[in-house]
């Protein structure tokens, strides 16, 4: 057995010993398919449990945990970086988590222990789903798990999910929960009208197509494409020579305009689906299920989103419906703020502070996207600000090439942080830290710093 199985195993026997149990997660689609995995998992074991989501685990978050003095509380898609506290309070811990880890800890499952990759090769959601399976007859969650996996987007380096995250959804195919096949990479799938589904591709951007409406509707036209039979038609509701003459179509035009070969490639991956999940919803398919999880928990409304995932397709469904609505748009406004207020551009990084036009909890997101605006150099990280309740949460997002050339976001943030009296972590990837205001030019100076170290004098 994998020594992260028998990890998990270990886990699963102890939360056994116990009748019930604090569920403590992260408010985002990871986060919130995590505390479904071990909620579902507590529950088919006939265990009382409670759940708290919180936007991060600081000592103030830990000290309340430990004032409730339950019997055992289990962190999910977060507390691998505050090992130490949690010993400290003396709290009763199962850890299940991803994030760069701090320290180790009896039962602490994390893939960075077992030199795995928490980044692309297991989520929290994936985490939490080894140790529910060890638990009980399990498997039909690991539609959970990927779910929260590409809300993580696991899968972006390689277009598909792997390591244990593969292992995972090969369960999920055996259990009948899920399938997956290549297809075009755009979001959507499900539930837009064609003509939206390619309007708003990103990553490639193809000029007469993102952001172009009138090109979308011309280029479906030339390839004689019906837009409607009854209602708009869907992505999901194309024939596959139909599919075909599309992705061919909009990869012409890639090479017309002189996109590199392996950005087209990324148009098309694979894609996962959700079979138990009716057609044409967004549940049915794991990135716009992830989305829908999102816009639920980074606005205060966890509880939505796992409601839904818990099987609730009534009110939480419907709820989460509106709030998507305004997630999108929140999306769209945080960009556009990127793009008319521009962005600084240090020797190592480059940088934009929203203040109150973004809101901290998915000025991460906006950071992400922001790499397929004009004028911002996809060769160095991007470093994204905005003010917070506690002071200012700075969000990190870097590339693959810089990866490979030592960048690792997660430990510049924590100790650039650090140096400013805040505190920060995350993935080599992608990174969070909170500072306090005022320390913004500081920490930015040392970050920048901090991170041509890392680079060295290395290129791509
Ligand atoms: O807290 P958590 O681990 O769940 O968040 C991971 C973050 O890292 C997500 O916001 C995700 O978008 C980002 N990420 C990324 N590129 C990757 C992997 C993760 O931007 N290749
Ligand atoms: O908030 P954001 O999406 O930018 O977070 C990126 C990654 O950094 C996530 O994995 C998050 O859990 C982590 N993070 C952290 N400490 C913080 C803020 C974010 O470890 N203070
Ligand atoms: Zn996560």
């Amino acid at each position: 057995m994998h020594p992260l199985s028998e990890k998990a195993g270990e886990c699963a026997r102890y939360i056994k010993e116990h009748n019930e149990a604090l569920v403590i997660s992260h408010i985002d689609a990871d986060g919130v398919t995590s505390a479904a995995i071990m909620c579902k998992t507590l529950e088919r074991e006939g265990m009382d449990y409670e759940v708290r989501f919180l936007k991060q685990l600081d000592s103030a978050a830990l000290n309340e945990i430990a004032d409730m003095g339950k019997q055992l509380v289990i962190f999910t898609d977060l507390g691998s970086a505050m090992t130490d506290p949690i010993n400290a309070l003396g709290i009763n811990a199962v850890i299940a988590d991803h994030h760069q880890p701090s320290g180790e800890g009896e039962y602490h499952l994390n893939p960075h222990l077992f030199g795995i990759n928490g980044a692309n090769e297991l989520s929290g959601s994936g985490a939490t789903y080894l140790i529910g399976r060890a638990m009980g007859s399990n498997r039909d969650l690991a539609g959970l798990a990927v779910v929260g996996a590409i809300g993580d987007l696991q899968d972006s380096r390689e277009g598909r999910l792997i390591g244990i995250n593969r292992q995972i959804l090969e369960e999920g195919v055996e259990a009948g929960v899920l399938s997956f096949e290549p297809d075009i990479r755009l979001f959507g799938r499900q539930t837009r009208p064609i003509h939206k589904l390619l309007e708003y591709c990103s990553d490639p951007y193809i000029r007469g197509i993102t952001g172009d409406k009138e090109g979308c509707l011309r280029f479906l036209y030339d390839l004689g494409i019906n837009l409607k039979e009854n209602d708009w038609r869907r992505w999901i509701d194309l024939r596959k020579d139909e599919k075909q003459q599309v992705v061919s179509g909009l990869m012409r035009l890639c090479m017309a305009s002189g996109i590199p070969p392996y950005k087209v490639e990324r148009l098309v991956g694979e894609v996962y689906t959700l079979l138990k999940e009716e057609e044409g919803t967004e549940l049915r398919d794991a990135s716009e299920y992830s989305t829908l999880l999102n816009a639920t928990a980074r606005y205060g409304h966890a509880e939505i989103g796992l409601a839904v995932c818990m099987g609730d397709r009534a009110d939480a469904y419907a709820f989460a419906h509106n709030l998507q609505m305004q997630h999108r748009r929140n999306l769209s406004n945080g960009l556009n703020f990127v793009r008319e207020e521009g962005v600084t551009t240090l020797e190592n990084l480059q940088y934009f502070h929203a203040r109150d036009n973004i809101q901290d909890t998915i000025v991460g997101i906006v950071a992400g996207m922001s790499a397929s605006i004009k004028g911002v150099n996809r060769k160095l990280p991007m470093i994204a600000l905005a003010d917070a309740e506690d002071g200012i949460k700075v969000s990190a997002r870097g590339t693959q090439g810089l990866v490979r050339r030592g960048l690792n976001l997660a430990v510049a943030l924590r100790e650039s942080a650090e140096q400013v009296d805040g505190s920060g972590g995350g993935h080599d990837i992608a990174a969070g830290a909170t500072i306090p205001r005022g320390a913004e030019e500081k920490f930015i100076s040392i970050l920048n710093e901090k991170i041509g170290l890392q680079l060295g004098d290395g290129y791509e």
